[in-house]
């Protein structure tokens, strides 16, 4: 017995077996960029992820040399948030909106003019962003009637990629939940949302929990993957909550780190708890009967990805992150804020700009490189805070993963900046996991999630806090906190 995890993401739609013991068969990845047509804005078309899907099924199933028929479950993953839209036959009627797209700030304000933005917390657990699928359904209708008449089905990324698996309309409850269109405490759609909203109940899909059957695969879409007809597509889940399952945070206590594009803090909560002034975005978590708190950062490997790209293209990752380490920790006063494609947590402000501040002759690139890695820390640590603060008692692990956590230097900058121990695992590309564990669970290989994630999810190592460096990071970390504030008015008028 295998289990197949695909992950639909911004930049690579990826294919990973695994077998019922959690070790990985193999792994592909099919690539895409994504449009910023204007200023804020951020689609893709859906076509991509399926092409990618295709291409990399045939990948990892050739590469693995593994028999279609072992296959016992598909387990779906992807991008959240964005906004998929379809027509009564299926097809998509405009390019998807993406989670980074900023374009919405005006709707954000008319979901909380319509719902009143305390009952809106109340109700989904959040407050409007303007990534969330929500608002980018009231931009459509506004901006472009002509398509929004047309319009009978909502879907997220990964859920397009379902629909050519199974014909079935379908979504998992963790990315569900990212809509900000369901009743967090129950856990369904919210008539009340959906009814302020003018959104017709018709064109959202039923809910599943993660392990849950969503559908089997068709004969066609068997032909265009390799993969049996009849093979079971179970729920899986958004990207953030799969890749919580990838590293074992399913249990109060684990907080979940993740460096890759965009930065995130993820912690599990036993029941729908909210933030009440909805700082912190609250979700269903994959793992059925569970929630989670999670702060996300726009840009975190996203910005060492920019500096590299804008400023240093000649140079490797590698041999950058090398330099940076002649810098002294605080690197020299100078300060990098993240905000280059806005921020969400905890500055929700789509006008947010990036920045170094503190240049003097004095510095050299080894300092703006460490400045860069220590902006990205503070403003995760702001996330981190949050969830401390968030009253689910102490956290007893952070278990890091993504892009960014591959370098030493970045990993121990970050457990000294939150001044915690670093867990790192034995999973790679954890949302695929994640959701390839999901469909384990959903075949029966392990009786539920948490159950499975003890049995083949492993610490591989420990890094702690680095007492001289945590007293500079205190003294900086400060002087971060103050710099967003003095500049908020200054970011509008750019
Ligand atoms: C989570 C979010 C991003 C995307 C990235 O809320 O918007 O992490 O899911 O793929």
């Amino acid at each position: 017995m295998v289990f197949l995890g695909i992950d639909v993401s911004t930049t690579a739609t990826k294919a990973l077996l695994m077998n019922n013991n959690g070790q990985v068969i193999a792994v592909t990845s099919t690539t895409y960029p994504f449009e910023t047509p204007h200023p804020l804005w951020s689609e893709q078309h859906p076509d991509l992820w399926w092409e990618g899907a295709q291409h990399s099924i045939r990948g990892v199933l050739a590469q693995s040399g593994v028999d279609a028929a072992q296959v016992a479950g598909v387990g779906l993953t992807g991008q959240m948030h964005g906004l998929v839209l379809l027509d009564a036959a299926g097809e998509v009627l405009r390019p998807a909106i993406l989670w980074n797209d900023q374009r919405t700030q005006a709707q954000c304000d008319e979901i909380h003019r319509r719902i009143g933005r305390q009952r809106f917390i109340q109700i989904t657990g959040n407050v409007a962003l303007t990534g969330f699928t929500a608002p980018k359904i009231l931009w459509v209708k506004e901006n472009e009637p002509g398509i929004y008449a047309r319009a009978a089905h909502i879907l997220l990324p990964k859920d397009y990629v379902r629909l050519k698996l199974t014909g079935e309309y379908a979504m998992d409850k963790a990315d569900g939940a990212g809509t900000v269109l369901m009743d967090l405490q129950k856990r369904a759609w919210s008539e009340e949302t959906l009814a302020a909203l003018d959104i017709p109940r018709a064109w959202l899909p039923p809910l599943y929990e993660g392990p849950e059957i969503t559908g089997r695969l068709t004969s066609e879409a068997a032909r265009a993957t390799g993969l049996l007809p009849g093979t079971p597509v179970m729920a899986g889940g958004g990207d953030q909550a799969a890749q919580a399952v990838g590293v074992g945070a399913v249990a109060p206590g684990i907080v979940a780190l993740t460096v890759g594009t965009s930065g995130v803090v993820f912690a599990t909560t036993p029941s729908a708890l909210i933030e009440p002034a909805g700082r912190l975005h609250a979700f269903c978590h994959a793992a059925p009967g569970r929630w989670h708190f999670m702060g996300v950062m726009l840009s975190a490997a996203g910005s060492l990805q920019w500096y590299r790209d804008t400023l240093a293209p000649e140079m490797s990752f590698d041999s950058l992150l090398k330099e940076a380490e002649e810098s002294p920790a605080g690197s020299g006063g100078l300060q990098f804020l993240p905000y280059l494609s806005g921020e969400r947590t905890p500055h929700p402000d789509p006008l947010a700009r990036g920045a170094f501040i503190g240049l003097t002759v004095r510095h050299t690139r080894a300092h703006m490189t460490r400045a860069v890695l220590e902006g990205v820390a503070f403003g995760l640590k702001d996330s981190f805070t949050l969830i401390q603060n968030a009253g689910l008692g102490a956290i007893t692990q952070v278990r890091a993963s993504g892009g960014g956590t591959k370098s030493a230097l970045w990993r121990q900058i970050l457990a000294s900046v939150l001044e915690a121990e670093l867990a790192t695992v034995n999973t790679t590309e954890a949302a695929a996991y994640g959701a390839a564990l999901l469909a384990g669970v959903g075949a029966g290989a392990w009786p539920d999630v948490e159950t499975a994630c003890s049995a083949i999810i492993q610490i591989t190592g420990r890094l702690r806090p680095e007492p001289a460096q945590v007293e500079q990071y205190r003294r900086s970390y400060r002087v971060y906190r103050e710099l967003y504030p003095a500049l908020k008015a200054s970011f509008e008028k750019m």
